[in-house]
């Protein structure tokens, strides 16, 4: 597997007014890679996505997809460098049936010659994800596994090499978290997608990632291999209070 990289950041700076979100992270995703970002509520994980997708811009610092400055292009711009997310609140089109959001997907993140075609990418994504079964049913009617899967299936639809997602195991149950970690997997392993996750479930992200970087207060607290962030005293520190470190 080839270490090239992917994305990076330098020193990204991020304020809510007087409230700095994040503080002089640096960071990097190699090709190939699943990256896991932890830390707790609040510590600036989500921020970091929606820079990174173009949502926001840095008060400071860079970053950099596949040596482009993102601070040059919008988002609509970033789907097409190959920047796909999902949002740790699902925001579906609900009144729509599942092959119909993800049409619009594939619509929105790639120059495709027709609808006919963005509908059959689309039913292909479904199926990669579990749901073509379920092509025709309002997204409202779904469960919330089904929710996250076709949240996954909206971000893989616009044709990434970076997959940013936010809290895709969440309120899943542990057989559900299972089953997402083995499309995760297949997601690096079949499609050649690198990821970047956040995730709130350490287990669940232990289990996922080769490598772990851990927010607290906007700052980056710690990274390196999972059992080693198991055991970091910032991290437990962080999680848990100073008292347990
Ligand atoms: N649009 C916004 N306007 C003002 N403050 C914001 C905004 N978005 C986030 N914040 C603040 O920035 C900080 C970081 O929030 P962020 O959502 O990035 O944290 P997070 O690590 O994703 O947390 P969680 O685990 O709860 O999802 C928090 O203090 C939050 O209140
Ligand atoms: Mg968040």
């Amino acid at each position: 597997m080839s270490s090239r990289n992917v994305l990076q950041g330098e020193g990204v700076t991020l304020y809510f007014g007087g409230l700095a979100a994040l503080k002089g992270v640096d960071f990097h995703v190699d090709e190939g890679e699943i990256v896991g970002l932890i830390g707790p509520n609040g510590s600036g994980k989500s921020s970091l996505f929606n820079l990174i997708s173009g949502l926001m811009r840095p008060t400071h610092g860079r970053i950099t997809f596949l040596g482009h400055d993102l601070a040059r292009f919008r988002p609509h711009q970033i789907a097409h460098l190959g920047v796909g997310r999902t949002f740790q609140i699902v925001r579906p089109f609900a009144e729509l049936t599942t092959l119909q959001n993800v049409t619009a997907s594939a619509l929105y993140g790639q120059r495709l010659a027709s609808v006919v075609e963005a509908e059959h990418r689309a039913r292909d994504t479904l199926r990669f994800v579990g749901l073509v079964d379920h092509h025709d049913q309002p997204v409202r009617d779904l469960p919330l596994a089904f929710k996250k899967r076709l949240e996954i299936a909206r971000a893989l639809a616009t044709g990434p090499k970076l997959l940013l997602l936010d809290e895709v195991f969440a309120g899943l149950n542990p057989v559900e978290i299972d089953g997402a970690i083995e499309l995760i997997f297949r997601i690096r392993d079949e499609l050649d997608i690198t990821v970047f996750m956040i995730e709130h479930v350490m287990k669940a992200a232990m289990q996922t990632c080769q490598r772990i970087m851990v927010l607290g207060e906007g700052k980056k607290i710690a990274e390196g291999l999972p059992q080693d962030i198991a055991r970091d005293a910032a991290v437990l520190a962080a999680y848990l209070g100073p008292a347990y470190a």
